[in-house]
């Protein structure tokens, strides 16, 4: 038994099989226009997104993920890696709130991308070190957190079979094992 839920939040999810269909540059920017309206921690807008759209960016970033994710993700026409700012712009003291926030950022940016008919994918699956070191991220000012795919969902894009068997919606455990009201007892 399920509670009353726009269509929106069960109609997102998170598929393999992306076409190499680019994704234009305004609805690209409506995808992180929906980030940039994200709520944080004093408005801080911790989250920071570097984006391969292009042939040449792509061919940087696709090694920094793990082969699992390459073999799905290669084919997708864009990669992201997802980025929160470790302190306070102003008093630069440690911000212990960036990644609520960004993780903030990055589910507008998921329902926007599914409003629009796009698909995204996030990462964990990335060689973060490789990541700082090539796309030249400080890792005093910043905390690569995720990889994120974007683009077109393709029900027929070409996946190894491990990923074929796993495209489909995923399930969720049940409210009552979410939420509790009052202290946990
Ligand atoms: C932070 C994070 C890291 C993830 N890492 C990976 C990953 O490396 N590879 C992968 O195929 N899926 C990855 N996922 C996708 C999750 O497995 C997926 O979101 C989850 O099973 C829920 O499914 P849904 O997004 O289809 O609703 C990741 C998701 C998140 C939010």
């Amino acid at each position: 038994m399920h509670a009353d839920v726009s269509a929106l939040f069960p109609g997102r999810w998170s598929p393999r099989g992306f076409s190499d269909r680019p994704v234009d540059q305004d609805v690209l920017d409506s995808l992180f226009e929906a980030a940039r309206w994200a709520p944080s921690c004093f408005n801080e807008q911790p989250a920071r997104f570097l984006v391969a759209s292009s042939e040449a960016d792509l061919a940087l970033f696709r090694p920094l993920l793990v082969d699992g994710n390459r073999a799905w993700a290669d084919r997708a026409p864009v990669i992201a890696f997802v980025l929160a700012a470790r302190q306070f712009r102003k008093k630069g003291t440690p911000n212990r709130w960036a990644g609520f926030d960004t993780g903030a950022a990055w589910m507008s940016l998921a329902l926007q991308a599914s409003i629009r008919g796009l698909a995204t994918h996030a990462m964990g699956g990335i060689h973060t070190d490789q990541v700082y070191e090539t796309l030249r991220i400080d890792p005093e000012q910043w905390e690569v957190l995720c990889g994120l795919v974007i683009g077109w969902p393709d029900p027929d894009a070409p996946l190894p079979q491990w990923a074929r068997d796993a495209e489909a919606p995923n399930a969720r455990r049940p409210l009552s094992e979410v939420v509790t009201y009052g202290p946990i007892p």
